[in-house]
């Protein structure tokens, strides 16, 4: 595991972007996992800049991302696909036809995990993959006790986590309490992942990744079996763990 300390919130973001940059001028038909949420978000806007700044053909560029909230679609601003057109999507030349999220609006939400899981291996599987972490330590939404084994699925929202991303909503009862996600062994089959934190309140999920027994109980911890990991933290993440 590769560990990248940046001074703050800002630093991080800069870091991952030219990360992800680089990423894609070395492989132009990059299939790239993204992820929403706070913690990438100034990532996106350094991305966009730097993609509109110094030109690379997108044309190639396929994306998937780890969730959606089960219910929510394109047209709830709440939602990640809006999310992602927002911060991404809609700022830069990527084909949109080439831009994959869970549908949470499926009718049959068993044939869509399936089908969304048939999408990545028919695109060749992920080759770089954006994480950011739970509290408590979830990636996508794979929550605590999530099996490793799992592939995309529907699941179930903690408490926590409804509580922690209330912040979007206008209610918490307005948190949708079910998510599809891609599983772990999903995350695991990637090529190679960028790791983001970045605050305060992450830093025992930084310390359970970087120093900490693999557990399902802490399901970030199955990235130490992973080969390919790039974990940029910023200092208030790494705390003195690093
Ligand atoms: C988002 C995702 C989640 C978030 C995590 C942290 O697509 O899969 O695992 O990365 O909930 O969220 P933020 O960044 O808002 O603290």
């Amino acid at each position: 595991m590769k560990v990248i300390k940046a001074n703050d919130y800002d630093a991080m973001s800069k870091k991952a972007a030219e990360f992800i940059y680089e990423a894609i001028k070395n492989k132009p038909d990059i299939t790239l996992g993204l992820a929403t949420g706070s913690t990438p978000h100034r990532m996106y806007d350094y991305l966009a800049d730097k993609l509109n700044e110094n030109k690379i053909d997108l044309s190639k560029v396929h994306t998937v991302n780890l969730d959606e909230y089960v219910g929510l679609g394109e047209g709830d601003p709440q939602s990640y696909h809006h999310f992602m057109h927002e911060e991404f999507f809609d700022k830069v030349d990527i084909p949109l036809e080439n831009t994959h999220l869970p549908n949470g609006k499926a009718g049959d939400l068993e044939t869509e995990t399936e089908n969304y899981e048939q999408l990545i291996k028919d695109l060749g599987g992920i080759d770089l993959q954006l994480l950011g972490v739970g509290r408590n330590g979830h990636i996508g939404f794979n929550e605590p006790g999530t099996p490793f084994d799992s592939t995309t699925q529907v699941v179930g929202l903690t408490d926590l986590t409804i509580q922690d991303n209330s912040r979007f909503f206008e209610r918490v009862e307005d948190v949708p309490t079910e998510a599809l996600s891609m599983g772990l062994k999903t995350i695991m089959d990637t090529k190679s992942i960028l790791f983001l934190a970045s605050g305060e309140g992450k830093r025992d999920a930084v310390d359970a990744l970087l120093n900490g027994e693999v557990t399902e109980e802490i399901p970030v911890t199955i990235l130490r079996n992973h080969e390919d990991v790039t974990v940029i933290v910023d200092k208030a993440a790494a705390g003195e763990y690093i």
